[in-house]
C-alpha cells in the first residue's frame, strides 16, 4: 500500500497533524496526505483522527470542504489522503491584498460551506484561515481540518471542553466558558476571516498569549463593552477576574470607518456575525440571503 503514494514535501503542520504533499501514482495526481501526530501514551488511532475521519464522510461532498479521498495505511500509519489544494487562506491574505469583489466571493463560499457543514448537523469549532485551503484554479475556498468538529445531534462527554490553540477567532462566550453554545461560535470565527479578508490583518489579537482577558479586551474594545444580557455570564466573570474598570467602558467604533471597502452592506452583515448574544447571531442560512450578496461575481 505505501508505494502508491511518492512524498515529495510538507506542506503544513498544525497542532495535531503533519500534511505532506503526494503524487498518487495511481492516477499520477497530487495529493495531501495528514498523518496525525501521535501521542506518547496514546495507542492505536488517535481519537481525534477518528472523530475527523466520521466528521468528513459526513461533510466531505460539500463543494465548499476539502474531499477526502482515501484512508490509507502507509508505512504502519493511517493517513488521511485529501484532495490538493495550492495553499490555505492564511498564506492567500499575506500575500495579496484582496480586492472587495473577492473578499464578498470567497465570504459567499464560506458561508456556504457553514450552511453545508451545519445542515450536517456539525460544528467546526476550529474556523481560522489556516484551516481554510484555497483552490487557485477555480478560485473557491474549502474548509478543511475538521479535527476539533463535533456532531450536535449526539451529546459526547467531555463537549464543551476549552481547546488549545489560537484564541483569536473564538467566540466571547467561547473565552467565557460558556458550555451550552451551538453553530454560534463557528460564525464567529467567519467574521473574524470576514474582517481578515477585508483589511489584511488579523481582527482580534491580543498582546498576552495565554491571558483570555487580553483577548476579550481586544474584542471589547471595537464592539464595545457588553451587558449581560448581550453576553449572559459576563458579569460573573468579570467580577470573579482582576479586570480594571477602565476596560468595561469601551464604546463600539463606527465599523463602517474601520472597515471601508466592505461597504454598508458588508459592514452590516459583519456586524451580524459579530454579535455578542450568539441566540441573536446571524445563522449561516440566513447570511447567504442578505443583501451584502445580492450582486455577486461569479
Ligand atoms: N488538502 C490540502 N492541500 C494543501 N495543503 C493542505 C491540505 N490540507 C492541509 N494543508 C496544509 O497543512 C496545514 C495543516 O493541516 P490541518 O488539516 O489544518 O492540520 P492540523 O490539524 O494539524 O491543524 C494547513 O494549514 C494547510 O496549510
Ligand atoms: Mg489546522
Amino acid at each position: 500500500m505505501g508505494d502508491r503514494y511518492e512524498f515529495i514535501g510538507k506542506l503544513g503542520e498544525g497542532g495535531f497533524g503533519i500534511v505532506h504533499k503526494a503524487i498518487d501514482k495511481t492516477t499520477g495526481k497530487f495529493v495531501a496526505v495528514k498523518f496525525s501526530k501521535q501521542n506518547n501514551n496514546e495507542q492505536g488511532i488517535p481519537a481525534r483522527t477518528l472523530r475527523e475521519i466520521g466528521i468528513l464522510n459526513m461533510v466531505s461532498v460539500s463543494d465548499f470542504v476539502v474531499r477526502l479521498l482515501a484512508i490509507e495505511e502507509i508505512n504502519g500509519r493511517l493517513g488521511l489522503v485529501f484532495e490538493f489544494l495550492d495553499t490555505d487562506l492564511e498564506k492567500l491574505i499575506n500575500s495579496v491584498p484582496l480586492p472587495p469583489s473577492k473578499v464578498k466571493k470567497y465570504m459567499f463560499q464560506l458561508c456556504k460551506a457553514l450552511f453545508d457543514i451545519h445542515g450536517y448537523g456539525v460544528l467546526h469549532r476550529d474556523l481560522k484561515p489556516q484551516n481554510v485551503l484555497f483552490d487557485r484554479d477555480n478560485d473557491i475556498l474549502k474548509i478543511a481540518d475538521l479535527g476539533l468538529g463535533r456532531s450536535f445531534t449526539l451529546p459526547e462527554h467531555g463537549f464543551y471542553t476549552m481547546q488549545l490553540g489560537t484564541s483569536y477567532y473564538k467566540a466571547p462566550e467561547i473565552l467565557l466558558d460558556s458550555n451550552d453554545y451551538y453553530t454560534g461560535p463557528d460564525i464567529w470565527s467567519l467574521g473574524c476571516i470576514f474582517a481578515e479578508m477585508s483589511t489584511g490583518k488579523k481582527l482580534f489579537t491580543r498582546r498576552c498569549y495565554s491571558d483570555v482577558n487580553s483577548q476579550l479586551i481586544s474584542i471589547f474594545s471595537l464592539l464595545g463593552t457588553p451587558t449581560e444580557e448581550e453576553l449572559p455570564g459576563l458579569t460573573s466573570k468579570l467580577q470573579s477576574s482582576h479586570w480594571q474598570t477602565k476596560h468595561l467602558r469601551y464604546k463600539c467604533q463606527d465599523l463602517a470607518a474601520v472597515f471601508p471597502s466592505l461597504g454598508a452592506d458588508g459592514v452590516d452583515l459583519l456586524s451580524k456575525m459579530l454579535t455578542y448574544n450568539p441566540a441573536q447571531r446571524i445563522s449561516a442560512g440566513a447570511a447567504l440571503e442578505h443583501p451584502y450578496f445580492a450582486e455577486l461575481d461569479t
